[in-house]
């Protein structure tokens, strides 16, 4: 048993192993949140499909209530104006504020050292933005990886490394890890962490459909596709019939603007609705195979890096 992974990103977010459960859109909820940090890692509550500011502070309430490890929100900045939600996040004293998707910039001036910062990014140049502008941690955003993506395709055994030649603050690699093996191989390209999404779906508390999580378990690599290229706003999804029609409406050069709705994905996430429905996943769903509770999915992770640093120093001999 490993007790724990110091690196600087474990310290500066006061958790005992560097495994971040990405601010996952209507599916991280306070179970799944409060799983992850009671397990040592550290959970995130999305803001994505709460009503408003007040259903956020009940979601933080409940995170609380089960678990007295810190946690963090998550902001798609862009999509709408989350000046209340964020007042209720400084209020409710939250351990770590994630932004993403959007200029974070105006967003840390207002948090302004009440909460760690971490900034999602693709790429050395972005990573140097969010760090000039004030954040604590930056985590890549690799081409491998589910939900939205930089516009490179650049992925994350590349971009890694970049970034952290790029930057002092602490990397956090995310995109396609779901194990032992890609925390250590993080920290071998020089992250301090890993930030994980499509793992933590395929867990016992995130808040989406049986049929999804399923579905994850049985995908390989290749069932997942990008969507939404026509928007500059790739992102990885399961194949469906439904995302079959977005390719081919953004091949015609169509708007798909109304096939991405929220309720779209909703309908997937809620009611298990995978062929009319748009699901964020990654490639990693090739390294799924079963559904497990997140703090079972964050032990094994850190013993599985253990025995395999200890394997790997076994193969290593010294000259002399
Ligand atoms: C279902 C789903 C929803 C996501 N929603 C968000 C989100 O709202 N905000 C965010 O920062 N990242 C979001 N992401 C991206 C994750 O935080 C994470 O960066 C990504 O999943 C890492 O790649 P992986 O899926 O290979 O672990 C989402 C990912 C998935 C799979």
């Amino acid at each position: 048993m490993i007790h724990s992974i110091q690196t600087r990103a474990s310290r500066l977010l006061g958790v005992r192993y560097p495994i971040v459960q990405g601010g996952l859109a209507r599916v991280a909820k306070a179970e799944l949140c409060a799983a992850v940090s009671a397990a040592g890692g550290l959970g995130q509550i999305s803001t994505v499909g709460l009503a408003d500011a007040e259903a956020l502070r009940a979601e933080i309430r409940r995170a609380r209530a089960l678990t007295d490890k810190p946690f963090g929100v998550n902001f798609p900045l862009g999509r709408m104006d989350f000046t209340a939600m964020m007042e209720v996040v400084l209020e409710e004293e939250v351990a770590v504020i994630a932004l993403t998707a959007g200029n974070p910039a105006p967003w840390i001036k207002r948090i302004d050292g009440r909460a760690k910062v971490l900034v999602l990014i693709a790429g050395p140049e972005l990573a140097k933005k969010a760090e000039g502008a004030g954040a604590d941690l930056v985590a890549t955003v690799g081409y491998e990886g589910g939900g939205h993506l930089g516009r490179g395709d650049e992925t994350t055994m590349v971009m890694v490394p970049r970034v952290v030649r790029a930057v002092s603050i602490p990397v956090l690699a995310s995109g396609g890890i779901a194990d032992g093996a890609g925390l250590l191989a993080a920290l071998a390209l020089g992250a301090e962490g890993v930030e994980m999404g499509t793992r933590f779906v395929a867990s016992a508390e995130a808040h989406a459909h049986a049929n999804y999580k399923q579905a994850l378990v049985a995908a390989e690599p290749m069932g997942t596709t990008v969507i939404k290229r026509s928007l500059g706003m790739p992102g990885r999804a399961l194949r469906s019939a439904h995302t079959e029609a977005i390719l081919a409406a953004e091949a015609a050069g169509e708007d798909i603007v109304p096939m991405i709705a929220g309720p779209l994905n909703a309908r997937g996430v809620d009611d298990g609705e995978l062929d009319q429905s748009y699901l964020w996943a990654g490639q990693c769903v090739g390294l799924i195979g079963e559904v497990e509770p997140a703090g079972a999915i964050v032990e094994r992770m850190a013993r599985e890096a253990g025995e395999g640093l200890a394997r790997m120093n076994r193969a290593f001999q010294p000259t002399g």
